[in-house]
């Protein structure tokens, strides 16, 4: 099977800075594109230069300490006017690799009530900003903002203008997380039969996680046909967040042999780039959360600790270390088994004979019943009672 590249477009420093509480200085939002580049994902989407004087600067310094020959694209957002534009281009000019990425809804919903606009204004707009984008940068992305919602026939019609005047990628934004991964892969599928031009550009997934399913769209855009995928560490971004980084990377990653495709992300530093943003905005990331939530790789029932002992894929379908974790953890807790017990004790220095060992294990399960968390003081206090004892 032919092994394909998706891109990883991050927009952590823009899409994922939207989200409430999620702002970061310009020191911070250098140190997570310094985090991003060592992980070699394709293209940072650095910041939306016209939003403030303040975005701008974190743009440009980005583009100037980041954006190596051998370094990623630098992309900065600009809405489809010519001083957004500007703008956009005169932050990323340190950039080696640069890409202005404009967009302009398509869905009737926001051209009536948010652009006042009707739908050939704005298919005119379209034409004229991707085109003013291209003659200044041979990096241009289009993205028809609300694409899920949007009449596929007109969404086609103003996609095929994008690609008519220069854009080299076409991205696809489920604006408020409305699709599902079904519909989203048919999307993206008719997008690549039914625009002229579409298969000479990269179709890329924009998927945000209102239902709940923005992995999954992105995964289904991929196997329908397209080779960018937009996400943020941690998944951060407006209202529910985007799509997130590490879970898109592993599942490509983890999954390689059925999609038949690969990333070129350093899939060892994605635990460290989870710790930084969230460290940075001051969210914690949930215990829970795939790929880099503390639980991921813990196991507290006894039959899944007896099963990881013996051999760790009974329960685990990658390892911690690949993506930066130190290994992964057995929780002694009222569901561990006298297995994982043993290990841990002997793991501990102790060498119990079975009487001791018996009772200690027994006193651990009365003791797990009374308190949530037991850890080795407990336990060391278990067995001195216990030696003393007998
Ligand atoms: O969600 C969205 O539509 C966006 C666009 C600006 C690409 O973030
Ligand atoms: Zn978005």
């Amino acid at each position: 099977m032919d092994v394909d590249h998706v891109r990883i477009f991050d927009t952590t420093l823009r899409d994922g800075e939207q989200a409430p509480g999620c702002t970061m200085t310009l020191e911070e939002k250098l140190e997570v594109a310094r985090q991003l580049a060592r992980m070699r994902v394709d293209i940072i989407e650095a910041g939306f230069p016209a939003a403030s004087p303040g975005d701008w600067a974190a743009v440009h310094e980005i583009a100037r300490e980041v954006g190596t020959p051998d370094g990623p694209t630098i992309a900065a957002l600009a809405r489809a006017n010519k001083d957004d534009i500007d703008k956009a281009w005169t932050a990323i000019q340190p950039a080696a690799h640069k890409r202005i990425h404009t967009f302009m809804s398509t869905s009737d919903i926001h051209l009536e009530h948010q652009f006042r606009k009707s739908r050939g204004e704005a298919l005119e707009l379209i034409g004229e900003m991707v085109s003013y984008a291209r003659s200044l940068c041979d990096d241009v992305e289009f993205s028809p903002m609300d694409a899920t919602r949007s009449d596929p026939e007109y969404l086609f019609q103003a996609l095929k203008i994008a690609v008519e005047c220069g854009a080299t990628t076409l991205n696809i934004p489920d604006t408020v997380g409305y699709s599902t991964p079904q519909e989203y892969g048919d999307l993206i599928a008719a997008i690549r039969q039914n625009v002229p031009g579409a298969d000479k550009v990269i179709i890329s997934t924009h998927c945000h996680d209102d239902l709940g399913v923005a992995v999954a769209n992105s995964l289904a855009g991929v196997y329908a046909g397209a080779r960018q995928i937009e996400c943020t560490i941690n998944g951060i971004g407006e209202r529910a967040g985007n799509a997130s980084l590490e879970e898109v990377v592993m599942a490509l990653h983890t999954r390689e042999q059925f999609y038949g495709l690969k990333t070129q992300v350093v899939t060892r530093e994605l635990a460290r780039a989870s710790r930084t943003v969230s460290s940075f905005i001051g969210v914690p990331v949930p215990p829970n959360k795939a790929i880099v939530g503390a639980n991921t790789f813990a196991h507290e029932s006894g039959i899944h600790q007896d099963g990881v002992l013996k051999n760790r894929m009974t329960y685990e379908i990658m390892s911690a270390e690949t993506v930066g974790l130190d290994g992964n953890a057995l929780i002694l807790g009222k569901h561990s088994g006298r297995h994982a017990f043993r290990k841990h004790v002997e793991a501990m220095g102790y060498d119990l004979n079975d009487e001791d060992f018996q009772h200690v294990f027994a006193r651990f399960k009365d003791l797990c019943d009374r308190k949530k968390r037991v850890d080795d003081r407990d336990i060391e206090a278990l067995i001195s009672g216990e030696i003393q004892h007998t």
